[in-house]
């Protein structure tokens, strides 16, 4: 960077005698001329225009060069920092707490992971080389023009603060802007991805007006800001340039009298004005440069905001792998809520679940089931008492050891896009085809996906896309399976199917509880009957606890559900037969 500027400035030095090979013509005294070029040429004009021609196209070919390489090296500089810093940020994105990621929309973070990112890679690729080169130039320019009349660039110089001044007032104007624009594109995308993402119910509440329009407004918002940035910064370069254009003509006042003194030759004059004239070059650049720097800055805030969030599960330093389950797993009074002060969702619950046993949580909506769930891999850790693994507390074990003992099938079915094959095996991918397929049997979804047009290889699309919700559910549970962990959580596992293959999946559960704690959520009730434990919950407490025949001999909570069960499916059994 520093030769291009160099060699800039020796390009310009040529000038001179470029000028006095054309009015001189080597009569008269030849004028000094930066780093000394004159004595290079020879006196005769022939052999001192060879010479020139030379000096001018090495000079432009090692600018070339050297203008080459910086922009690789400043690009290979810039890319493997980004490169560095979205690994970093993914991975400290990843180890997150669940807690994280019901505070921030995954849209939030994504555009800190790309576009963030990216603007900080333009900024050290481009805007820093960019910088350096301009001030580099910039300095030199300074330091030739002094060379050839200290007293002309002296008067010069006065200009800088005016200008300086006028640059930070635009620099200003235009963050704010920049900032503005960032924000509305972020918005933009959120919008855009929602209603997208969502757009079965968008066409069945027939809103793509509305959807349309509330688009357009956000992008209104950007539009509007990036409008009144562009005229400001197509306003600030015009002013500047007339008020150094005021000094220019000063100058060449000043420069007449100079050479009419004799201090000066009018080569040497040419060669000033060349600086002169060249140094308001670098000054606008440098204010442009000044604002992507502005906005790079801005970036970087963004991901070093993230960077700085630390909400991580820790594991204890002494942490140690928690051995196989051998008797119960306990929730020893147990409190949880999700944000800090928010009202609790489990309050004191107290339960063993016994190793190789199923127990099945029921209760009403938002009662606390899957919250409950969510405390044993330790996506939340309870506000309030302990859950102990054989005794141990979990938080003193290795989340690595608590979390591989323990499968689960969500409440919202998780499927990535890709084949039916990676979305079984997520959790052990290097499962053979025929362990792959034992898991889909046993989860009932062999048959369908053989069905599939590429089986096992099928595409499975955005969120499963491509699948019924039943069929979601079993790759799911086949994917749990596969893991083979002696503990597995079923969220709702059974609601997506019908009457049939709930059956099936039955029947496929039953197989499985045989050697493994389970534990399910149902909601209907007839699933859970075989059961070793049904906990019955509301509003975050266990109300009820025991078998599907004392809970009902009881006559509570549970005998209520289960016979308003029992009349929604004499209801239904009577509305289909009526039709
Ligand atoms: N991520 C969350 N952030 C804040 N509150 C939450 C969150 N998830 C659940 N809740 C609240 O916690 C309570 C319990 O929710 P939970 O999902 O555990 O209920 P549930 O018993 O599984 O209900 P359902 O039977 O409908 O699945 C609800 O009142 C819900 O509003
Ligand atoms: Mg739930």
């Amino acid at each position: 960077m520093m030769l291009v500027g160099l060699l800039e400035s020796a390009i310009g030095a040529l000038i001179v005698p470029i000028l006095n090979q054309a009015f001189v013509q080597g009569t008269g005294t030849r004028a000094a001329t930066l780093f000394g070029l004159q004595h290079l040429i020879p006196e005769d004009p022939l052999g001192a225009w060879k010479i020139i021609s030379l000096l001018l196209i090495t000079f432009t070919i090692i600018k070339g060069i050297a203008e080459y390489v910086s922009t690789y090296l400043m690009a290979r500089i810039g890319q493997s920092a980004v490169l560095k810093l979205r690994q970093d940020l993914y991975g400290h994105l990843l180890d997150q707490s669940a807690t994280f990621f019901e505070r921030h929309r995954s849209n939030y973070l994504v555009s800190r992971l790309v576009s963030s990112a990216a603007a900080i890679e333009t900024a050290v690729a481009s805007t820093i080389r960019d910088m350096l080169r301009e001030s580099f130039t910039l300095i030199v320019f300074v330091v030739a023009s002094f060379y050839y009349s200290w007293r002309l660039t002296l008067i010069s110089l006065a200009i800088a603060p005016i200008i300086a001044l006028l640059t930070a007032k635009f620099g200003t104007s235009l963050r704010n802007l920049a900032r503005d624009s960032f924000e509305g594109s972020k918005h933009l995308t959120d919008t855009a991805q929602e209603a997208l993402a969502n757009q079965g119910i968008v066409k069945a509440y027939r809103a793509e007006k509305r959807e349309s329009a509330r688009f357009a407004n956000v992008a209104r918002t950007i539009v509007r800001a990036n409008l009144r940035s562009a005229s400001i910064a197509g306003a600030a370069p015009p002013t500047i340039e007339l008020i150094g254009m005021f000094f220019v003509v000063l100058l060449l006042f000043f420069g007449q009298q100079q050479i009419m003194a004799g201090r000066l030759n009018a080569a040497q004059f040419v060669a000033f004005s060349f600086f002169l004239f060249r140094r308001y070059d670098p000054m606008p650049k440098l204010s442009r440069l000044q604002n992507s720097m502005e906005q790079a800055l801005a970036a970087a805030h963004h991901v070093w905001e993230v960077m700085d969030e630390h909400e991580k599960i820790e594991e204890r330093p002494d942490a140690q792998p928690l051995p196989a389950l051998r008797s119960e797993i306990e929730l020893q009074n147990v409190s949880f809520g999700y944000a800090n002060e928010s009202r609790p969702v489990l309050r004191d619950v107290n339960l063993r679940i016994q190793s190789g046993s199923m127990v099945a949580l029921v209760g009403e909506s938002g009662g606390g089931k899957s919250t409950l769930t969510k405390l044993l891999p330790r996506f939340h850790d309870p506000r309030e008492g302990a859950v102990l693994w054989d005794g141990i507390n979990i938080r003193d074990a290795t989340i690595a050891s608590l979390r591989s003992q323990i499968a689960l099938v969500t409440q919202e079915t998780v499927l990535f896009n890709d084949t039916v094959r990676h979305n079984i095996s997520y959790g052990r991918p290097e499962a053979t085809d025929a362990e792959i397929q034992e898991a889909a049997r046993i989860a009932f979804a062999h048959d369908f996906i053989q069905e599939l047009p590429h089986g096992y290889d099928t595409l499975v699309g955005e969120r499963g896309i491509f699948l019924s919700g039943g069929q979601r559910q079993r790759l799911a549970i086949a994917r749990a399976i596969l893991v083979n962990a002696p503990v597995l959580i079923l969220d709702e596992a059974t609601s997506a199917l019908d009457a049939e293959s709930e059956r099936l999946v039955q029947r496929a559960i039953a197989n499985l509880v045989r050697d493994r704690t389970t534990i399910v959520i149902a909601h209907r009730l007839s699933t859970i009957r075989r059961a070793d434990v049904i906990v019955v919950m509301e509003a975050g407490r266990i109300i009820e606890m025991g078998t599907h025949s004392e809970l009902l001999a009881h006559g509570g909570q549970y005998r209520r559900l289960y016979e308003l069960q029992f009349a929604d499916e004499e209801a239904e059994l009577v509305g289909v037969t009526s039709m």
